[in-house]
């Protein structure tokens, strides 16, 4: 049977040694059986250059495994220390005005510079020599969240490099980016540019997307060099993970990064003080789990899980009575085999001093640690007849980094955020009980019987293939506005729109309306009992050549235009909806869609508010994860007897949350 992992980020170089024993009772107390440890411990891991210092370390692991916690090592290369700033003023980090970062934070170090990638390998393979062999090592996780852009002279010349690699000849780089434009012909390798900000809100589209593609291969190949280093010493059932930083975050391709990891890990941080409300939901959650969960269709952990109010220089609202449990059973309903919470106490001093743990600054466990704790023995009783567990994802959406990347350059509308458009399709599933996956469009789809592509903007001919023979195979397939308009170099194709795609969805784009902020176009459903709902930022003019149509405009100079078609493919269908749409619109099309595809949800919930409905398969066991969102208690009505796993009781007909 496999173990549910449950445990915390702990940081013992932060506090005095006396305190560690202690510490660990308390966690085991918890309920906890593993720790994450010194992911930011490099300045006292290598305090002067080469000199290493594994004592404090050795000390603080051999207590924690006395205590009976496993251990998940962090290498340390996301903050380096103050003497390698120092010595190398050139390794900062360059932003993309051109100015380099002043040491004092962390991702202060370019991933370009070839010192740097030098000494962060270094204390890997130290930290892999010195503790392959330790009795709680469990898996390693290399580096902290990887991320940030680098503009500086050594990202230049490595992206001149990668472009070689990549064009092999000027001529062909010069083609695919239509550089005849403005007179930016390349003669010369080292004449190219990083696109910092230029004179026009407008530098090349082809070149600044190979620069993204560009900086987030270098991340991809600076862990890959962490994962060669530490396969030479530790042994094979140590786990390698990364900790991602889930759905929202774009500036690097995850499943590339993934490829080559045993087990992906994320960071969950449901109320930070940065986001918006929308991305705060339930849903909103869900699709970061979901994500993580596509990366390699596995099952996955939570490194970091929000514990208590978090903050930097502004403090979000406090996780509410429930709420840290609430999150973490969401984790595994979506799949998780491990929840970490972040972190263990909070720290009075630093960076981080407002970013609460379990613990406050004085030590005292009050309603967040007891409710974790709480948890941890619900987790110790049947934690392990869920890990292992299969989640199961009905639907898939596309979900495309390059495609990201190149909205990130050119959004089209003031008010068309990618993630956003995404979202509202997962959302509109979810409030259905059909999980959706984020799925990568050469992954095999043939399981799903619905596929969303969201505005998926840049198609070439084996994208369109895929997606043709996916659909002539029985699936629905959706496709969303501005798809397959531009080819995979960033550049709009020749063909009428939708281009590649423009025979699958039998319609043509005669004309194009990109809407001021607030405008709404009225559409015309098919008959009246069809749906709802609104065109919003985007609006394709559509021209059916072999579909139906589902919506067309109303009160505006394209009236009767059609705005929502669908097709008939083999044994599937293709929608196409030239619009982003409000809420009702996604609503409407995707209860149409689902029925087509026959999806039906783990338990019909129709009726009730704020409740979330997965499902997990162990073999012929069917896992039902019922989550109460909501503030008050919420009454559901199962279909069939079931047994609460919590409390090893027999359920039928209505039961309470
Ligand atoms: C991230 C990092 C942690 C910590 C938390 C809170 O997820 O990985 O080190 O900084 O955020 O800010």
């Amino acid at each position: 049977m496999s173990q549910f992992y449950f445990g915390v980020d702990y940081y013992p170089e932060q506090w005095d040694e006396s305190r560690w024993a202690h510490d660990a009772a308390r966690m085991r107390a918890a309920g906890f059986n593993v720790v994450r440890l010194a992911e930011f411990a490099w300045g006292v891991l290598e305090p002067a250059d080469g000199q290493f210092r594994f004592e404090w370390l050795d000390r603080a692991m051999a207590i924690l495994h006395a205590a009976g916690l496993q251990v998940v090592l962090g290498t340390p290369a996301a903050s380096m220390p103050s003497w390698m700033a120092a010595a190398y003023p050139d390794m900062a980090i360059v932003d993309a005005d051109g100015r380099a970062r002043t040491f004092g934070s962390r991702r202060d170090a370019s991933p370009a510079h070839p010192r740097y990638r030098d000494y962060a390998l270094r204390i890997a393979r130290a930290m892999a020599q010195h503790y392959a062999a330790h009795p709680a090592v469990i898996g390693w996780q290399i580096d902290n969240e990887f991320g940030d852009r680098c503009y500086s002279d050594h990202a230049r010349r490595r992206f001149q490099d990668w472009l070689r690699t990549k064009y092999h000849t000027l001529e062909a780089l010069n083609a695919a980016w239509g550089t005849v434009f403005w007179s930016h012909t390349y003669h010369e390798w080292s004449h190219i540019p990083v696109p910092r900000s230029t004179t026009h809100a407008c530098p090349n589209p082809g070149l600044h997307l190979d620069y993204y593609r560009f900086l987030s291969d270098l991340y991809v190949e600076f862990q890959q060099a962490h994962i060669d280093v530490l396969r030479m010493y530790i042994p094979p059932q140590h786990f390698i993970t990364h900790n991602c930083m889930g759905f929202t975050y774009s500036l690097l391709n995850y499943f590339a990064l993934a490829r080559p990891l045993d087990l992906v890990s994320w960071d969950n941080y449901p109320i930070a003080f940065w986001r918006e409300p929308a991305q705060m939901s339930p849903a909103a959650i869900a699709l970061g789990h979901a994500a993580m969960w596509g990366l390699k269709r596995r099952n996955f952990w939570v490194m970091e899980q929000q514990s208590g109010p978090s903050g930097w220089h502004i403090i979000s609202p406090s996780p509410q009575p429930g709420q840290l449990a609430l999150w973490a059973y969401q984790a595994m309903a979506y799949g998780a085999d491990g929840v970490v919470f972040f972190r263990w106490r909070t720290n009075p001093r630093a960076a981080e001093q407002n970013w609460h743990g379990l613990l406050d600054y004085d030590d005292v466990p009050r309603r967040r640690y007891f409710e974790v704790a709480h948890m941890g023995a619900q987790i110790a009783a049947v934690g392990a007849q869920i890990a292992g567990s299969i989640p199961v994802y009905p639907a898939a959406i596309i979900h495309d980094y390059d495609v990201r990347f190149s909205f990130q350059i050119q959004p089209d509308n003031r008010d068309f955020h990618y993630e956003n458009h995404v979202l509202s399709y997962f959302a509109a599933l979810h409030a259905r009980g059909l999980a959706a996956v984020p799925m990568a469009l050469h992954d095999d789809l043939s399981a799903c019987r619905l596929v969303i592509a969201p505005a998926l903007r840049l198609v070439d001919d084996d994208d369109a293939a895929a997606l043709t023979r996916y659909a002539e195979n029985g699936g629905v397939l959706v496709l969303t506005m501005r798809s397959g308009t531009r080819d995979r170099s960033n550049a709009m194709v020749t063909q009428t729109l939708p281009g590649r795609l423009a025979a699958l969805c039998g319609v043509t784009i005669e004309e194009t309306d990109s809407l001021p902020t607030g405008e709404f176009r009225a559409l015309r459903w098919h008959d009246d009992s069809f749906g709802q709902g609104c065109a919003s930022i985007w609006c394709d003019v559509l021209q059916p050549t072999d579909a139906e149509v589902w919506a067309s405009y109303a009160d505006c100079w394209y009236t009767q235009r059609a705005a929502i078609t669908a097709r008939t493919v083999g044994r599937g269908m293709v929608i196409y909806v030239g619009t982003a749409g409000d809420a009702a619109l996604i609503a409407t099309v995707l209860a149409r869609a689902s029925a087509r595809a026959g999806l039906t949800a783990p338990l019909d919930l129709t009726g009730t508010q704020g409740v979330e409905v997965t499902e997990r398969q162990h073999g012929t066991e069917r896992l039902i994860f019922l989550l109460n969102h909501g503030g008050e208690p919420a009454s559901v009505t199962l279909d069939r007897p079931m047994r609460d796993l919590l409390t090893d009781t027999a359920l039928e007909g209505v039961i309470v949350l």
